[in-house]
């Protein structure tokens, strides 16, 4: 609900307020921001009181407000030179003064409008735009709310108007919002390949701190998805907010404590390389930042993100809807494969019980190795010689999907696209271009190259009936060439284009997001493509990390995830099968590995995994999340996803104790009333896990690692510990269920759990 109330308005959404002054120097102003409140007659009691003119302020207007100065309001948006010397939100160079003061107008409040040239999330309810202006300057201000149905979440956006003489735009960030309150933290998420959506938590002082995406795309380095915490807020309680940006560029974000202890908060687009001009009569329109208020902990953050993303962001076609059980080849194969090997492959995933089969990288041009091929989107023969359309037909055959890679944004410079065209590879002009992963990125901001693309790729799509498309994108931009000022924006802008243009064509195509894992992982892609590759690395603890991290701003039905071979490709480290569904699972499940080197009991394994996670889909895809224990503050990441019917926990442990403590299930979210069955996801154990001490009960010594222990191994097995039984969800969430102690080198029996360091386990918690 979006109202003007006397002086100023009022927003609700979900569970929080805001309120907007329009103050009496006409400077709009956060009035209040948090937990939903009875609509306030006026706004005089929320007013900042300036009682004196403290020692050096800058008085904006002494007439009309004597003591008033605008250092010391919660501005909605800052230029500088007029006695704000915070940072400012919106840095214009023009002809003539370098001071812009923009004062309200009037205001609309109507049916929302999507932005231009940019993703808009759907189902927005209301619009109020507060019409600021310069007129001095002749250049006008508009800052956008926008609500959304049933969400709890507030769109902001900023357009400048230019009515003057031509002026450049430095920075123009989406969102400034003040804060009052001592005490806050910026939860925010860095990270690299392979390590993507690791949390940092800072306790915020009187410095200036900043984070940006500088490589061309969002990217890993930092997500733009950020929060501002309390200090005591923790995962169950406490007031929070969560800042995004539904764009796929670089951006920027910066946390500042004011003098007077005001936090001002600003997100939008990098100002590296920004520099937009206006000419009379011209607009510019920043993206979309999204913010939301919990006053219920991390986890009411992540129910209302959650719900925006699978209600508003995600393409309306594949809102709420079942995600496939994929396997995907490339950890399996790389790009060593033939038709036989994939059909061979096809008929064991079929066997497992997978859904999709995705062929990933290696199947166009010359590409046997990364070093050639990519933008030669035409099928290699020699491997497929009865094309992708002979290959989905077999897959569809078996029962399957079938889904296919692309990295279209790219070209290596031993192609037939880049003998033809190198004009289309982003380079400067002077200097030789940089190279990563033997790579060019295409310049997406000329109509050629994203005509060529859009070609290309539907040419394949409109070749066989295929259901799912993996995008990837696997390299950071340099060497820009010298242009309109905004190349960064310009070439999202594009991205844009060519994405929104394929997926309206193919509206039936699941797409999932890929840029060398959660390099590019941001609303802006999720509003054109309904899944996005988590990272790179499945080694079950590592991506344990990052989906904690990840999950705090994206929701499970996103989040694609896959069980891949039990050594990871990334750390080297082993982990069981078990592990890597146990984190897998909460979330959308794939398989990613050489099927054709696995036993029979491993098949049969991976067979029973799809079974439990296709009868648990809804809540693992959709159910409502709730971090119970991170790895920071407990030696277990617990965590789980529930329904009217159900809840799925997942836990994995860290480092191992020689003498563990008891620890108990403290569930989230269940009926207290109700009854449910509780029961552990029976594992089987590697008898090789059990070293040396094997021998104490088996009537043959075996040595640790012999080929005696290894051929036993392939038969048999250990069984993990059982817990199964009933109680109530008030037992459930008050820690009446005790786990089996940890294995602490005296004995093993069904009341022992060996989880080993990085282990997992699953409990379902089924309502009776
Ligand atoms: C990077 C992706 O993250 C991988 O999953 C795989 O698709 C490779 N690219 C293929 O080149």
């Amino acid at each position: 609900m979006i109202k003007q109330i006397s002086g100023g308005f009022i927003i609700e959404a979900g569970n929080s307020t805001m309120l907007l002054e329009v103050n009496e120097v006409q400077k709009p102003v956060l009035a209040y921001y948090g937990p939903k409140m009875k609509e306030p007659e006026s706004l005089t009691a929320f007013k900042t009181p300036y009682g004196t003119a403290m020692g050096t302020a800058t008085l904006y207007d002494e007439k009309k407000a004597p003591t008033l100065t605008l250092d010391q309001l919660n501005l909605e948006i800052s230029t500088p030179y007029k006695g704000d010397y915070g940072s400012p939100s919106l840095l214009l160079e023009g002809q003539s003064s370098p001071v812009y003061d923009f004062v309200y107008q009037s205001f609309e409040i109507r049916k929302p409008e999507p932005l231009p040239e940019l993703p808009s999330p759907h189902d927005a309810e209301e619009e109020l735009v507060l019409k600021l202006a310069d007129p001095a300057q002749k250049v006008e201000a508009e800052l956008h709310y926008l609500t959304y149905k049933d969400s709890g979440v507030i769109g902001r956006y900023l357009k400048i108007t230019n009515q003057g003489e031509p002026l450049d735009i430095r920075k123009a960030m989406s969102l400034q919002i003040i804060l009052d309150g001592e005490g806050f933290e910026l939860v925010n998420f860095y990270g690299t390949w392979s390590g993507e959506f690791q949390k940092d938590i800072t306790p915020l002082n009187h410095l200036r701190y900043s984070f940006d995406s500088t490589t061309g795309s969002s990217s890993a380095r930092h997500n733009p998805y950020f929060i501002i915490k309390k200090k005591e807020t923790s995962y169950q309680a406490g007031g929070c907010y969560g800042f995004n940006l539904v764009y796929s560029g670089n951006h920027y974000e910066e946390v500042e404590y004011s003098s007077f202890d005001k936090l001002r908060v600003q997100t939008g687009i990098s100002p590296l390389g920004f520099k937009k001009t206006l000419q009379k009569g011209e607009s510019f329109v920043t993206p979309l930042a999204v913010l939301t208020f919990s006053d219920q902990g991390l986890n009411g953050l992540i129910h209302v993100m959650h719900d925006f993303v699978n209600a508003h962001v995600v393409p309306q076609e594949f809102a709420y809807k079942a995600r496939p059980v994929v396997f995907n080849n490339w950890e399996g194969t790389f790009m060593k494969f033939n038709e036989r090997k994939l059909h061979s492959l096809v008929r064991k995933a079929a066997a497992i019980g997978a859904e999709c089969f995705v062929l990933d990288d290696g199947w166009f041009g010359k590409r046997n190795n990364d070093k050639a091929g990519l933008g030669d989107w035409t099928v290699n023969k020699r491997k497929l010689p009865h094309g992708i359309k002979g290959l989905c037909s077999y897959v569809h055959k078996k029962g399957m999907k079938f889904g296919l890679w692309f990295e279209p944004e790219m070209v290596n410079p031993d192609s037939d696209l880049f003998r033809a065209h190198p004009e289309y590879a982003i380079q400067d002009g002077i200097h030789q271009p940089c190279l990563a992963r033997n790579q060019l990125t295409l310049d997406l901001t000329k109509p050629e190259v994203r005509t060529y693309i859009i070609d290309a790729v539907e040419a394949v799509l409109k070749s066989a009936p295929i259901d799912f498309v993996k995008w990837d994108y696997n390299r950071n931009m340099s060497d820009i060439p010298m242009n309109s000022g905004t190349f960064f924006h310009d070439y999202i802008l594009g991205l844009y284009q060519v994405v929104g243009k394929i997926t309206s064509d193919f509206p039936k195509i699941l797409f999932e997001n890929c840029a060398s894992g959660g390099n590019r992982c941001d609303l802006g892609m999720l509003s054109y493509f309904a899944q996005t590759w988590v990272s790179d690395d499945t080694d079950s603890f590592e991506r344990a990390k990052i989906q904690d991290g990840m999950v705090l701003g994206y929701p499970l039905s996103v989040m694609s995830n896959h069980v891949s071979a039990k050594i990871s490709n990334q750390m080297l480290r082993k982990t069981s099968f078990d592990s890597k569904f146990d984190v897998a699972c909460l979330g959308i499940l794939g398989y990613e590995l050489d099927l054709g080197s696995l036993s029979k009991k491993e098949l049969s394994n991976f067979k029973q995994q799809i079974a439990f996670y296709k009868a648990h889909r809804e809540v693992c895809q959709f159910g409502t999340y709730e971090q119970i224990s991170t790895l920071e503050d407990s030696s277990f990441s617990t965590k789980e996803a529930h329904n009217a019917k159900e809840a799925v926990v997942s836990r994995t442990v860290g480092i191992c104790r020689p003498v563990p403590s008891q620890e108990s299930l403290f569930a989230i979210g269940l009926d207290p009333n109700a009854d449910y069955h509780y029961a552990i996801r029976r594992e089987d154990l590697d008898l090789r896990r059990f070293g040396t001490i094997v021998n104490y009960v088996l009537p043959i010594h075996l040595k640790e690692e012999g080929a005696l222990i290894s051929f036993i191994a392939k038969f048999k097995s250990m069984p993990c510990e059982t817990l199964e039984g009933d109680m109530s969800g008030a037992g459930l969430m008050g820690g009446g269920l005790k786990f089996p102690m940890l294995w602490n080198g005296t004995g093993y029996s069904d009341k022992v759990s060996f989880m080993g360091d990085f282990g997992s386990r699953l409990y379902l918690l089924s309502r009776k």
